[in-house]
C-alpha cells in the first residue's frame, strides 16, 4: 500500500471515510483488513492502480491507472445466502451511474455491466460470515472509466470497454464517484427499510440474459437453454431443452443464437 489519504462525504447513511490510494495490491483486501479491524459500513477504499486486482472465479483483474477502483465495506442483516442481493443492489447502481451519461447498460448475470456487449464494469462481493449470517460484506466495484482498453482485451479474446471510449472523452472521475455513491446508497437504504423486491424489479429491467437463449459453462460442463428468471438465492433459472429447470449459482454465461430451446 502507498499514499493514503481520507476524504469525508456528504450526509447519509455512508457518512463515512473514502480511503484513497495511489496503489494496493486490491481494494477488497485492504477494505476487508480495515473491516476485520471494525471499520464501519460505508468506509470505501479507492485506489487508481491495483497490483492484485481480483476478479470472480479466482480470476485476476487488471487494474490500470484511468479506471476507478473501489470497495466499500457493507454490515446488512441479512444471511449468507442473500449476499448476492448486494450484487444486484451495485449493479443496479452501475447501470443508473452510467445512464446519466447517455448510455444504455444492461446487466449480465451475475455481476458484470456491459454496454454495447462489452464489459464497461464488475463486481466482485466477498463476505465474512458468523451462523449464516454476514458479519461484513466487501463490495468491490471495477469500473472502466478513463482507461483504454477496447483493443487490447479484443487482442485477449475479450470484450470491453470504457466510459471515455464510449463517450470520445474523458470523464470527471470525483463527480462519476460521487454519482455512483449516491445510488448506491440510496438502493442500500431502500434495500434495508423496504426490502429487496424493487431492487430485483430494476435488475431485471436492466438485465441482458432474462428471456434470451444463453450458452453456460459450469463446472466444465457446457450447455444451452432460455434463460427466464432468477431464484431467491440469486441463481439464473435455465430452461432446458428437455424442459427441465437448472439453476446456475456460479459459472460463464453468453448469448446463444436467437433460437428458443
Ligand atoms: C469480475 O467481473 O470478475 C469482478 C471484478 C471486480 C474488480 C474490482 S476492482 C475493485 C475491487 N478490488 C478487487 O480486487 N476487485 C474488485
Amino acid at each position: 500500500m502507498s499514499r493514503a489519504s481520507a476524504t469525508n462525504r456528504s450526509k447519509g447513511l455512508f457518512e463515512m471515510p473514502i480511503y484513497c490510494f495511489a496503489k494496493v495490491s486490491s481494494t477488497n483486501e485492504v477494505a476487508k483488513e480495515l473491516a476485520i479491524k471494525g471499520a464501519h459500513e460505508g468506509v470505501v477504499v479507492l485506489a487508481e492502480i491495483q497490483s492484485e486486482g481480483r476478479g470472480r472465479c479466482g480470476r485476476s483483474w487488471f487494474s490500470p491507472e484511468g479506471g476507478l477502483w473501489l470497495s466499500i465495506i457493507m454490515r446488512p442483516k441479512i444471511r449468507v445466502d442473500e449476499a448476492y442481493k448486494l450484487t444486484f443492489i451495485v449493479a443496479v447502481s452501475v447501470a443508473n451511474a452510467l445512464i446519466k451519461y447517455g448510455l444504455c447498460p444492461l446487466i449480465k448475470w451475475p455481476n458484470d455491466v456491459l454496454v454495447n456487449g462489452k464489459k464497461i464494469s464488475g463486481i466482485l462481493t466477498e463476505i465474512n460470515s458468523k451462523n449464516d449470517c454476514i458479519e461484513f460484506a466487501v463490495v468491490g466495484i471495477g469500473i472502466n472509466l478513463n482507461n483504454i482498453i477496447s483493443k487490447s482485451a479484443a487482442k485477449h479474446g475479450f470484450s470491453a470497454v470504457s466510459l471515455r471510449e464510449c463517450l470520445d472523452e474523458r470523464v470527471d472521475s470525483d463527480k462519476f464517484l460521487r454519482f455512483l455513491l449516491n445510488e448506491i446508497e440510496d438502493r442500500y437504504v431502500e434495500f434495508s427499510c423496504i426490502g429487496f423486491e424493487s431492487i430485483l424489479e430494476e435488475w431485471k429491467k436492466h438485465s441482458y440474459v432474462l428471456n434470451r437463449v444463453v450458452e453456460v459453462y459450469e463446472s466444465g460442463v457446457r450447455f444451452s437453454g432460455l434463460a427466464f428468471g432468477i431464484d431467491e438465492n440469486g441463481a439464473l433459472l435455465i430452461r432446458l431443452e428437455n424442459r427441465k429447470v437448472k439453476s446456475i449459482i456460479s459459472g460463464d454465461i453468453k448469448l446463444a443464437e436467437s433460437r428458443k430451446p
